[in-house]
């Protein structure tokens, strides 16, 4: 009677167990955005920069990559096919300069944005706006059904209204609500803001 009831428990475990780890197995799926495809798009900076010194990986490099070790996504670095200035003064007197006259920068080759579903767009706040170079490979693409989502490092602005600048460059896209991490924080606080980027990515991909 006894190892009738022992037999009984462990043929109920065994049904049971292959079914839990497919169950986990879906929900591990379920973070990756539902498995939409996914790029990781951005421009970061290195050199002498505000409140980091000299730095040989920029702000939004770290945080770009950080975006593709949770989402599984490809990064793509846009490139300027002429090089910012080291010296900090002298990139931002040219970045005024480039937003001022609405420049459009050549850029570094390309990557198919059309044949991902979602594409995280990753910028410094120059100016209030999006380096140049960001509206370079935004025009030569078609973002029509595409889910789009911002995220940008900066010394104090925030994103400032380029959510706006995005939704009205990407045209036809859906944009969801974007992430900014001060860049001194991205390049000397990680953990801290390793954290804040799952956080934000756990929310939009609920
Ligand atoms: C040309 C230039 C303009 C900048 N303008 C602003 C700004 O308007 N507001 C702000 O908060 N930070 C500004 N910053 C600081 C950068 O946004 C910040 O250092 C950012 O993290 C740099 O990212 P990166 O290392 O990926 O290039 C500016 C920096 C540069 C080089």
């Amino acid at each position: 009677m006894k190892n009738k009831s022992i037999l009984t428990l462990l043929t109920m475990i065994l049904a049971v167990t292959p079914f839990t780890s497919c169950s986990q197995n879906k929900q591990n799926n379920g973070k990756n955005m539902e498995n939409k495809k996914t790029l990781i798009v951005f421009f970061s900076r290195t050199g002498e920069n505000y409140g980091v010194g000299d730095i040989n990986k920029g702000n939004t490099h770290i945080i770009a990559e950080m975006i593709a070790e949770q989402t599984n996504g490809t990064l793509f670095q846009v490139v300027p096919e002429k090089e910012y200035p080291h010296a900090y003064n002298d990139c931002v007197a040219l970045a005024k300069q480039e937003k001022q006259s609405n420049a459009r920068p050549a850029i570094k080759g390309d990557v198919a944005v059309e044949d991902y579903d979602v594409i995280y767009i990753g910028y410094p706040n120059w100016w209030a706006d999006m380096p140049m170079p960001i509206y370079t490979f935004i025009e030569k693409h078609n973002w029509q059904n595409k889910t789009v989502i911002p995220f940008c490092t900066h010394e104090g602005s925030g994103l400032s209204n380029t959510e706006d600048y995005i939704k009205k460059a990407c045209k036809g896209a859906t944009v969801l609500q974007g992430l900014e991490v001060q860049g001194s924080i991205a390049q000397k606080s990680q953990d801290q803001a390793r954290k804040t980027v799952q956080n934000w990515i756990a929310n939009h991909s609920k």
